[in-house]
This record gives structure tokens, sequence and C-alpha cells, in this order.
């Protein structure tokens, strides 16, 4: 079986509420297995960008495709982690993560499932509390769920809306790396929406920054050419030397 093609492209969308439009005209083009991040001030509208993506929104005006298909929903070639976790609060932890893989991979048995489940819950440190619901887990601990069962499923265009937003320090240094591993061992699609440009730079290909909200768009592309892998940020003094000058200029389109 040949790999489908994963890669994503939004043609010419805008996106708007009543009169407002939030999103003005705005075209990406995302490569299969590339790592692209998403940065711009609150409200401008990546999350519904990534919302497209996933087939739970649709644009005002142009077209989403992933995979060369134009996008009519949600499918199993396309996994979200959600900004507020989106767990089903009636299942357990372990619970969520088995139903998701449920419905994404009907061919898995339930001995394979199990397995998986078991994996991932460790990965993210909530062995635990895997028979815990919702209500009795912690933000951090909400979000890691979500995290694993993305991870669990592991779609070829994986969504990712501030995966590690909620999270302590180093909890969220771990996933990051966690992160890290996973995509440069099987290089799949990502994108990825932050509002931390350190995580930006130590994950990404492309950074795409984008302006506020209404006529949001694209202002600027910037690539980082760090070398890869990239387990740690270096401490080679020219991949430093790269490191802080993306840094500037990314804080400095974000405040300007
Ligand atoms: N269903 C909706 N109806 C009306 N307005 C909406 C709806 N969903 C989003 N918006 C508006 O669209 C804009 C973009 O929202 P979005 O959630 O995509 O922003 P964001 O960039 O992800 O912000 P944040 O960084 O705070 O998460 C916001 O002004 C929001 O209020
Ligand atoms: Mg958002």
């Amino acid at each position: 079986m040949t790999k489908p093609n994963a890669s994503v492209e939004l043609n010419a969308i805008t996106k708007s509420y009543g009169s407002t439009t939030i999103i003005g005209d705005t075209s990406i083009t995302i490569n299969d297995g590339e790592f692209v991040s998403l940065l711009g001030p609150s409200g401008c509208g990546k999350s519904t960008i990534l919302k497209m993506i996933a087939g739970l929104a649709s644009p005002s005006t142009g077209t989403v495709s992933a995979g060369n298909e134009e996008i009519k929903g949600p499918g199993p070639d396309r996994g979200m982690v959600f900004q507020d976790h989106a767990l089903l609060p009636w299942m357990t932890a372990r619970g969520n993560i088995d139903f998701g893989l449920r419905s994404a991979r009907p061919s898995l048995s339930k001995t394979e499932r199990a397995d998986i489940t078991r994996t991932h819950l460790e990965q993210v440190g909530l062995t635990d509390a895997a028979e815990r619901r919702p209500a009795r887990l912690s933000g951090g601990m909400q979000q890691r769920v979500g995290i694993a069962r993305a991870f669990a499923i592991d779609p070829p265009i994986m969504l990712l809306d501030e995966p590690f937003g909620a999270l302590d320090a180093l909890t969220r240094r771990e996933l990051q790396l966690q992160l890290l591993n996973i995509w440069e061992a099987s290089h799949r699609t990502v994108v990825m929406v932050t509002h931390d440009v350190d995580e930006a730079i130590l994950l990404s290909d492309r950074v795409l920054v984008m302006s506020k909200s209404p006529e949001a768009t694209i202002i600027t592309d910037i690539p980082v050419n760090l070398p890869r892998p990239r387990h740690e940020l270096s401490e080679d003094a020219s991949v430093e030397a790269e490191t802080t000058a993306l840094r500037k200029r990314m804080l400095h389109l974000l405040e300007h």
C-alpha cells in the first residue's frame, strides 16, 4: 500500500461570523511530513484554521484540502488535540483513549487497543490515573489525556491547538521532547498552534505568523533552518545565534 499524501492546502480562504470577517484572504500550503506552527495574537483565528483543516468548520469563501482532496468533514486521516481537551466526561482516561482508537482505527483488536492505550498513558505519566474520569483530573492531566489520545490514534495529519498550554514547565518540556522524538521518527504532517515562540522554534520546520483580527492573515512565513534531530535546543554557537535571531524576529512581529 502506498502512503497517502498528507499535505494540507488552504486556498484563498476567508472566514466571517455575521458581518465580521475574522480571517481575511489567506492561503497556506503545508507539505506532506512538514511540521508547521501558527503563531499569532489571541482571537486572530488560529483555532478556526485548525478546525477548518479538521473539517469541523468550513471557510466562508475558498477551499481547504488534505491530500489534494477537498475537506467536507472530519476524517480518520486527521486528528486534533483541542485547546480545551474535549474529553468525554463519562469515560475514564483509559476509556477516552480506547474510544478514540475504536472510532478512528476500527480494524484494531481489543487487545491491540489495550496495549496502545497502556503505552500512551505511560508516556504521558498517567498510568496511575487511568481509571479516573475527567472531573477527577487536573486541567494539565486532562490535556495529557488529549495528547495521549491523538498520539495513540497516530493519524497522518495531526492538528495540535496549544497542546502544551496548561502544563507545568517540566511536563511541558517532557512532552515537547516526546513529540519531537515521535515526529523525527515518523515525519507525519503536524500543524500546531502555540503562543510560545521557543516551542515553535524547537519543533517547527516553518512558523507562520498571523496578524490581528479582523481580516487576520499570515503576515510572515519563517523557515526554521536549525539542524535536526533537535533533541534539545543546541549549545552549538551558530545554532544558538540563529535561535536567538529567530526568537527576536518572531517576538518583534507579535508585538507590532
Ligand atoms: N462560532 C463562532 N461564532 C462567532 N464568532 C466566533 C466563533 N468561533 C470563533 N469566533 C470568533 O472568531 C475569532 C477567532 O477565534 P479563534 O478561536 O479561531 O481565535 P484564536 O486565534 O484561536 O484565539 P486564542 O489564541 O485566544 O485561542 C474570535 O474573535 C472569536 O470570537
Ligand atoms: Mg485558539
